[in-house]
């Protein structure tokens, strides 16, 4: 049995790619998810020509059998988990007259259901390991948009800020089981996601580094189980307020 094990979910690029190949380099042995089978496999390839120990699950995660699906693959393949990364998300700007239910519910789904139901899945390995070492944790990729609302993003947003209060949620309800949680909450990041920001003049270089939020995760496997960090806010400068 591996001595470590983690999910990351949307780890296919971007933000999760990062967290992924921080938790290989700290050796977890991982479970990667993601939509697109082809480009999830390729990231795992990636992970391995690093040295990682990776297994892939493709699914839509706005469904609840493909959350269950990646949650028993990894059960089945490590018996254990210390660290779950709930990242997979999607953001579709939209005025507020013109928001399409599809659209609202694919957000709802993917960024906020998908979360509760990697909890609801993942607590008993979590608590396993909790109660082991005190220190499991689980991160959960939220957005600055979630503590401050964006017109145009106020679905986007809406989903983040609940993800941040659920998070808020669990940390009362987990904690004291050895199971804490921390929402990130990133101004623009350089990832695919900001490839519309980058085509509307924000220069990539600009942007936070995905290495970045990988850093702060690793700083939060670091810390002694009597500390909680609830969340962690990545600010630009000019983007502060
Ligand atoms: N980039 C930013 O500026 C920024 C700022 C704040 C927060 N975030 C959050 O960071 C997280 C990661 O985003 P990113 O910037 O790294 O973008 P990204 O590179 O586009 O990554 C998004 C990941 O989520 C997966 N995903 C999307 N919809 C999915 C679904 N229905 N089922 C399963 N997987 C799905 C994607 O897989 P496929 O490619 O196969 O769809 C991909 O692996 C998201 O939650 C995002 O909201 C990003």
């Amino acid at each position: 049995m591996a001595q470590r094990a983690a999910i990351v979910t949307g780890a296919s690029s971007g933000i999760g790619l990062a967290i992924a190949r921080m938790l290989g380099e700290e050796g977890y042995a991982l479970t990667i998810a993601a939509r697109r089978e082809e480009k999830l496999a390729a990231a795992a390839e990636e992970l391995r020509a690093a040295g990682c120990e990776v297994q892939h699950v493709a699914g839509v995660l706005s469904e609840e059998d493909a959350v269950q699906g990646v949650v028993a693959a990894h059960r089945e393949r490590y018996g254990r988990l210390d660290v779950l990364v709930n990242n997979a998300g999607v953001g579709i700007g939209a005025p507020v007259a013109e928001i399409q239910t599809k659209r609202l519910d694919m957000q709802l789904d993917v960024n906020l259901r998908a979360t509760i139901l990697f909890y609801r899945e993942c607590v008993e390995l979590l608590r396993a390991a909790g109660g082991e070492h005190r220190g499991a944790l689980v991160v959960n990729t939220s957005s600055i948009s979630g503590k401050r609302g964006q017109p145009w993003l106020s679905v986007y947003s809406a989903t983040k800020a609940g993800v941040i209060a659920f998070t808020e949620a669990m940390n009362k309800e987990l904690a004291a089981d050895g199971v804490k949680s921390c929402a990130l909450c990133p101004a623009f990041v350089d990832t695919p996601m900001t490839d519309f920001a980058k085509a509307g003049g924000v220069p990539a270089e600009d942007m936070i580094r995905v290495e970045d939020v990988a850093e702060a995760v690793r700083m939060l496997l670091r810390l002694s189980p009597a500390c909680i960090v609830p969340e962690i806010v990545f600010e630009r400068p000019g983007e502060t307020v």
